[in-house]
């Protein structure tokens, strides 16, 4: 269950990840109550916005274009991205908290300053975002969720979907990237039925990563234990 779920006025919604893993040292835990709401993207939680009041981006964002990534994990793409491109402003939401404070560590040491975090559920962030404001999203070694009967579970399914469609510029782009020949498939079956394109004109396009990419801890785990990464793009008409 996520936080944000505690308000009487949230929707139920399961969440199946981890929140909290192995302790965290002294320095994880001053980052969290330290620096956390000043990186806030906004009113997300329903204690503080349970009318769901969109974000005013363009005050929150200085009118710059916004990214996000869902499910960022140790932060290693994020704060690459944030560095790479400074005139974009980047949201980052992950719900398991040591991620959350690896991500701060990492902010802190290249002192980022572009990007904002929301310690939770992306579809609480989903339901605050208005339509079009988002200009790219990236999805990261999702979840696998291997067995079939959780393959309900995985992000690429219409409930995930449909709200990431519709808060995305027309235009914009969609980044998949995955370990999973069966995430793969889902991903080629679902996403387009979301209304997105997908860019890939055949299985070689899906093995070269972006120009600007950068590995993350579980593309490590994946090259180290064999498995071979697929990075599927798609754009948002
Ligand atoms: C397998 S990890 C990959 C982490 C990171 N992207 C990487 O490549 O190293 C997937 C992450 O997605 C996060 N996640 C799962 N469901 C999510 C959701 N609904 N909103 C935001 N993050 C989510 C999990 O907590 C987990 O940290």
């Amino acid at each position: 269950m996520t936080s944000s779920n505690k308000h009487p006025d949230a929707p139920w919604r399961n969440f199946y990840g981890r929140i909290h893993g192995k302790t965290m040292n002294q320095a994880q835990k001053d980052y969290l109550v330290e620096d956390l709401d000043a990186l806030s993207p906004g009113a997300v939680s329903w204690d503080i916005n349970p009318t769901r009041q969109p974000l005013d981006m363009a005050a929150r964002f200085k009118g710059k274009p916004v990214w996000l990534e869902i499910g960022f994990g140790g932060g290693e793409h994020l704060v690459h991205m944030g560095e790479t491109y400074p005139e974009v402003e980047i949201i980052g939401c992950e719900p398991f908290m040591n991620g959350v404070a690896m991500l701060l560590g990492k902010i802190r040491a290249m002192q980022t300053q572009n990007v904002a975090v929301h310690p939770g559920d992306v579809r609480d962030v989903f339901d605050v975002l208005p339509d079009h404001s988002i200009s790219k999203a990236f999805l990261n070694y999702p979840d696998p969720w291997p067995k079939k009967r959780h393959h309900r579970r995985r992000f690429v399914t219409q409930d995930h979907l449909a709200p990431l469609f519709r808060v995305l510029k027309p235009g914009s782009e969609f980044r998949v990237a995955t370990d999973i020949p069966d995430y793969v498939r889902q991903t080629l079956e679902e996403v387009p039925k979301a209304g997105f394109v997908s860019t890939a004109k055949g299985p070689e396009d899906w093995r070269t990563p972006w120009s600007d990419w950068t590995s993350t801890r579980y593309e490590q785990k994946a090259l180290r234990e064999g498995r071979t990464p697929h990075y599927l793009t798609f754009i948002r008409p």
